[in-house]
Parts: C-alpha cells; structure tokens; sequence
C-alpha cells in the first residue's frame, strides 16, 4: 500500500479548491451568476467553465454577453453572434446579444407608431433625423441592452443563467443609470399621475366621460418595470451569485478593491473572489530564469495580501496555463480546476 502523500502548502493553495462546487450546492436558489472584474481577467473563461460544469450536472443553462466584442465566440469557436441561443452540448447554450439590431428594431417602432398615429405612408424626414440622432445616445443603447436581458431572463426557461458580464466599470456605469433612470422616471411617473388626477377631477366638472387612457403614463410605467427587472436580478441577495475575478496583482487588487465597494453601495450581493493566472509552485523546483523567478516572488506577496485582506471570501485558485482557454476541452479543463 502506498502512503497517500501528505498535500503540501502549495498544492492546497493552487487546487482549484471545491470551496465554488460546494457553494453552488448549498445555493440552488441563486441561477444568477455573474463573473464581473477589470477587462481581461478571465470573466468569459470562468463563465464559459461555470456553464460547462453546470450542464454537466445535469442543470440546463444559458451563458450569454451583451459586448458586441464576441467573445463567446472565440472561446466556443462557433460564430454565435447575434443568433439566439445557440445549442453548444447537451444542457448548454449560449447567445451573444446584437445591441445594434435591437436599436434598429427600436427604430422601425418608432416610425410604425408615427406612421400609424398620423396616417401617413412615410416619416417626414426632420423625425427620420431626430430618430437617427436619439439612436447614436448611448441611452438608447443601454436600454436596447436592459431590454434584451429582461427578455433572456423572462422568457427563457434555464436553470440557471450565466451573464459573461463587460469589464467593472461599464457593469458599473449600467448599475448606476439603471438606478439614475429609475429615479427619473419614477419623478416624472409620479406628476404624471398627479396630472392625471386633476385632468380627472376637470372631466368630472366638465361631466365628460373617461379620460383616455394615459398612453405617457403606460409607457414610462412599462420602461420603469422593465429596468428595474434588469437592475433588480444583479441586486437580487437570493438569487444573485456574483464572483469578483481577480489577478495577484498590486494594481489589479487595488483597482478591485474600489470596485467592490462601489458594488456593495449598489446592493450587489458579492460571492467571493476567484483569483486567477496563478504562476505554478511547483516551477520554483525547476530551473526557471530570474525574471519569472522574480514574478513568483512578487505574486507569492500578492496571495499573501489577499489571503489576508479577502480570507474565506477567496473561493479558488486557476493556475497560469500554457496557452489560451478556447474550445471546449480547455474549458473543461479550467472548469475542472475551478470545481473539481
Ligand atoms: N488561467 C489562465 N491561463 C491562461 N490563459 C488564460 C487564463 N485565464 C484566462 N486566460 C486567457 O486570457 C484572455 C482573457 O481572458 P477572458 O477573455 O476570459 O477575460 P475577460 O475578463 O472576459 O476579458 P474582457 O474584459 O475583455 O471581457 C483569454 O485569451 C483567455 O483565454
Ligand atoms: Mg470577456
């Protein structure tokens, strides 16, 4: 009989610890998960791996991305964008949102209600203009993005739902003019109303019939609904699963420092902390040149950093791997790391 080999300090530390597997275990409830970090630290890898491992549970799900940079794409190798859900494995699918198109369906709205309302075969040019010009505002594209994520959340019928979230600050910048809107809208929705009750009383005085129904008042109702549903999933403490990515890096931690912060004031629920492109231990027993030498060193003062400052809230360790994670073996290799 062999002895089994006690683990050492490094092995624990770089095992892609099962700490992720056992909270998704304790927490059926949350279906929300989001990997949100600075650009380019691994969101769409461990969103890609979380999707693959859960579908092989057994759980139906759907990753999917509102950056028109693709990236989904590239890392299942099958060009998705903008085609719906698309069929990746048995249990997993995955969508890539074309926010130019629903802007331009936005459009076509917009002069079919000008068109009807007014009787006319084409939309004068200075409203083709102004419609043009409303659609360059990056409002517009916002909420061509709220929209199509309440609609993927709405009428999908997934276990769970993966966001391959774009870096913190535009998540960010989302979070915030969902909560800007809100409060703007709910200002005017609230002198609508108040209009609408004088509006009645006059009526009443005038012993006119019902007022018509309040088409404005309907319609910020319905954007107010909807943005809320959007902000109201990332905010949602039991149903949100949101996982900070991060890189044993000073500036990378700071940054992620402030940023956690920021998303604590704006109620997201934070999960943990995966730390990622950790430099293998055991290279330090081989001959390796002082420059890589000198990064373990400075990496192994980082995990010592976030081991003290973020503790148990740190739910796993991804190595450093030889080369990109794209297609599917690579991510199950990296979703093999992360839950074991
Ligand atoms: N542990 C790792 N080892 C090697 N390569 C990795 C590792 N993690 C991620 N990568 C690679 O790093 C690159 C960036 O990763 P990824 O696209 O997941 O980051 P991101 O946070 O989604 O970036 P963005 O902010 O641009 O959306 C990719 O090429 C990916 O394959
Ligand atoms: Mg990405």
């Amino acid at each position: 009989m062999v002895a089994q080999q006690a683990p050492t300090v490094s092995a624990t530390q770089l095992s892609g610890t099962t700490d992720l597997a056992a909270i998704f275990r304790a927490h059926p409830e949350r279906r929300y998960v989001m990997f949100g970090g600075k650009g380019g630290l691994g969101k769409t890898t461990f969103s890609a791996a979380t999707a693959f491992w859960l579908a092989k549970q057994g759980k139906r799900v759907l990753v999917f991305s509102v950056d028109p940079q693709a990236s989904l794409s590239d890392i299942f190798q099958q060009d998705i964008f903008g085609k719906g859900p698309v069929n990746i494995m048995d249990n997993l699918w995955a969508q890539e949102i074309d926010a130019d198109r629903h802007i331009k369906e936005y459009q076509e709205e917009i002069r079919q209600k000008i068109r009807d309302m007014y009787g006319l075969d084409e939309v004068p040019a200075e409203i083709e203009d102004y419609i043009q010009a409303a659609s360059a505002e990056p409002a517009m594209e916002e909420s061509a993005i709220f929209d199509s994520v309440v609609d993927i959340v709405n009428q999908g019928d997934y276990d769970y739902y993966i966001y391959d979230l774009v870096p913190l600050g535009h998540a960010l910048y989302y979070l915030s003019m969902a909560k800007v809107y809100d409060e703007w809208i709910g200002k005017i929705t609230h002198l609508r109303e108040e209009m609408r009750e004088y509006e009645e009383v006059a009526a009443r005085m005038k012993r006119q019939k019902e007022v018509d129904e309040d088409q404005i008042l309907g319609e910020l109702q319905y954007i107010r609904n909807r943005i809320n549903s959007a902000s109201r999933i990332l905010t949602d403490k039991e149903r949100t699963a949101f996982f900070f990515v991060v890189i044993p890096e000073q500036m990378i931690l700071i940054d992620t420092k402030k940023a956690a912060e920021l998303f604590a004031r704006f109620d997201v629920p934070i999960g943990g902390y995966i730390v990622n492109r950790v430099l293998p231990e055991e290279l330090a027993s081989q001959k390796v040149p002082a420059y890589l030498r000198n990064r373990m060193e400075m990496q192994r003062g980082q995990l010592e950093e976030i081991r003290s400052t973020l503790g148990s809230q740190v739910v796993g360790h991804i190595p450093e791997l030889e080369r990109d994670v794209t297609g599917l073996p690579m991510i199950e290799r990296v979703a093999q790391l992360l839950y074991g």
